[in-house]
C-alpha cells in the first residue's frame, strides 16, 4: 500500500474510457478517508471495485468473466477470515442495475456514473448486509457537489471531467441511455479544480466528457462554450498543456476552432469521431453529418491549426453497411490521413435503434472489413510518426522509462516518445530531437542539454 494511513485495501479495475478513469481516480479519493489505500493486487483487497463499460458486447461479458474470477478470491479470503467486498461501478452497473447480482450472487453493491459519491455509505450498508445496495440514479451536479475538493494527481498529467451524458442518439450507442442527458459543470468549479491540480504539479490535463465540445458553461450567462474554458483554463500559472476528449463533429463551433489557432497551451492533437465515410450509413447512424461536412470541417480546422494531429473513432459493419459503403470510409481516411485512431466491429446493444434494423452483417465479413480498415489506419499513423524524424517536439517527461536512464514522455501530437534523460525532467516540457519512429512511438535525444 502506498498510503502509510491506509488500513484497508482497494482495487480498483477500469475498464473503457477516459472518464471511467476520472472516475476511478475520484472513488479512490472517496474512499481515501474511510481508511481505503490502493492496491494493485485483487486477492489482498478488503474491498474490489469493478469500473465497467458498456459500449460494446465484448466489454461488458468481460465484467462477467472477472466477477467470476473474484469469486473464487472472496471464496479464498472467506477461508482465511477475512473480507472481500464487491462493488460494480460504471455504466453496466447504471444499464443492468440489480440484474449484476442475480447472475453473480458474490457482488455487494452496484453503483451508477452518477451515485459513486454514495459510496461510503452503500459500502457500510453491504456490510450490514441490508438496506439499499443500488444506486444509479442520473444526477451528475450532486455527485461533484459530493466529491472531496482535494485530488490526489498521482503524476503531471491529469484528467478533469467538465461535461458528462449525451443527447446526440447515434443509433448504434448505448451512451445516451447509460449516462444521461448532457450536462455541464460550472466552469468555476472546473477552474478550481485545475488550479489545484496545478499547484500539486500537474502540467497538462484532458477536459473530458461524453460530448466534451458541446460544454456550456450554466455559471456563464454569456453560455461560454469549451473554448471559452479552454482560454480561461489557459491562464492557469503552470498549466501548460490543455486537450480535450470527445468530440462530435456537429458541435466543433467557430470559437473552438479559432482556439486551436490561437491558445498556445491547447495542443495540435484532435480525437473526432466521424464512424463512417458513406452518407447512407451515416444517415442511418443519426451522426447529423456527411461525409463532406466532416473533410470541409476537418479544412477548417487545418487551416486554423495546420499541424494538427486527427484522430478518429469508426466502426465497420453497421447494419446494411455495403462494399461500397465501406470503400467510402476507406476513401474517407485517405482523404483525411489520420494520426491515430480506434476502430471496432459493429456491435448489436440491445435497446438501441440499430439493434432492431434489418441488413446485420454477417461476422466475417465485419472481420474482413476491420482488418482492411485496420492496416490502412496503421499505414497512416506509422507515417505520421515517421513525419516527425528529424523534427525537435517539446516533450512532457511522464515518467521512468523501460531501461535504466530513460524517461518516457509525450509530444504535442500525443505520442509516446522515449528518451535518455535524467530524473529532475521528469515534469519537466524539453526539447527532443526525433531521431526514429515506430508505430506506436518516437525515440529521440534531448536537444541542448545544458544545465
Ligand atoms: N458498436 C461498435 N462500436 C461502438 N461505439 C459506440 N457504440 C458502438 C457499438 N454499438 C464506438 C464508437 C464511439 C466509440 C467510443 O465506441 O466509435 O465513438
Ligand atoms: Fe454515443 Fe453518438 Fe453520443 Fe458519441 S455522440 S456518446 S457515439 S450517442
Amino acid at each position: 500500500m502506498s498510503d502509510p494511513a491506509a488500513t484497508k485495501r482497494l482495487y480498483i479495475k477500469t475498464y473503457g474510457c477516459q472518464m471511467n478513469v476520472y472516475d476511478s481516480e475520484r472513488m479512490a479519493d472517496v474512499l481515501a478517508p474511510l481508511g481505503y489505500g490502493v492496491t494493485e493486487d485483487p486477492a489482498a483487497a478488503d474491498l474490489v471495485v469493478l469500473n465497467t463499460c458498456h459500449i460494446r458486447e465484448k466489454a461488458t461479458e468481460k465484467v462477467y468473466s472477472e466477477l467470476g474470477q473474484l469469486k473464487l478470491m472472496k471464496q479464498a479470503r472467506a477461508g482465511e477470515g477475512a473480507e472481500m467486498t464487491i462493488a460494480v461501478a460504471g455504466c453496466v452497473a447504471q444499464a443492468e442495475g440489480e440484474e449484476i447480482m442475480r447472475r453473480q450472487p458474490a457482488v455487494d453493491l452496484v453503483v451508477g456514473p452518477q451515485s459513486y459519491h454514495q459510496l461510503p455509505e452503500l459500502i457500510a450498508r453491504a456490510h450490514r448486509a441490508r438496506g439499499e445496495r443500488l444506486a444509479a440514479d442520473f444526477a451528475a451536479d450532486e455527485k461533484f457537489d459530493a466529491l472531496p475538493t482535494e485530488r490526489r494527481p498521482t503524476g503531471v498529467t491529469a484528467f478533469l471531467t467538465v461535461q458528462e451524458g449525451c443527447d446526440k442518439f447515434c443509433t448504434f450507442c448505448v451512451v445516451p441511455y447509460t449516462r444521461g442527458a448532457e450536462w455541464s459543470r460550472p466552469a468555476e468549479a472546473i477552474e478550481a479544480e485545475a488550479r489545484a491540480l496545478a499547484e500539486k504539479g500537474v502540467r497538462e490535463v484532458t477536459l473530458l466528457g461524453q460530448n466534451v465540445n458541446a460544454y456550456a458553461a450554466p455559471d456563464d450567462e454569456k453560455g461560454g462554450g469549451l473554448a471559452a474554458l479552454v482560454r480561461r483554463l489557459a491562464r492557469i500559472d503552470g498549466l501548460d498543456r490543455i486537450r480535450y476528449t470527445t468530440s462530435h463533429p456537429r458541435d466543433m463551433d467557430e470559437a473552438l476552432i479559432a482556439a486551436h489557432g490561437e491558445v498556445e497551451e491547447l495542443m495540435p492533437y484532435l480525437h473526432l469521431p466521424v464512424q463512417s465515410g458513406s452518407d447512407k450509413v451515416l444517415k442511418a447512424m443519426n451522426r447529423a453529418h456527411t461525409a463532406e461536412s466532416y473533410l470541409r470541417l476537418i479544412d477548417k480546422i487545418r487551416a486554423a491549426r495546420p499541424d494538427i494531429a486527427i484522430s478518429g473513432d469508426f466502426i465497420v459493419g453497421f447494419p446494411g453497411e455495403r462494399d461500397a459503403d465501406f470503400e467510402a470510409t476507406l476513401q474517407l481516411i485517405r482523404e483525411v490521413g489520420y494520426a491515430s485512431a480506434f476502430s471496432f466491429k459493429y456491435s448489436r446493444r440491445p435497446g438501441t435503434p440499430a439493434a432492431a434494423m434489418q441488413g446485420q452483417i454477417a461476422e466475417a465479413v465485419k472481420d474482413e472489413r476491420l482488418a482492411r480498415l485496420q492496416a490502412l489506419l496503421e499505414e497512416q499513423q506509422a507515417a505520421f510518426n515517421l513525419s516527425q524524424e528529424g523534427r525537435v517536439l517539446p516533450v512532457l517527461f511522464e515518467k521512468a522509462g523501460r531501461h535504466p536512464g530513460q524517461l518516457i514522455g509525450r509530444s504535442p501530437y500525443l505520442q509516446a516518445v522515449h528518451a535518455t534523460a535524467p530524473d529532475r525532467l521528469l515534469g519537466q516540457i524539453v526539447p527532443v530531437r526525433v531521431d526514429s519512429a515506430a508505430r506506436n512511438s518516437l525515440a529521440g535525444v534531448l536537444e541542448l542539454e545544458t544545465a
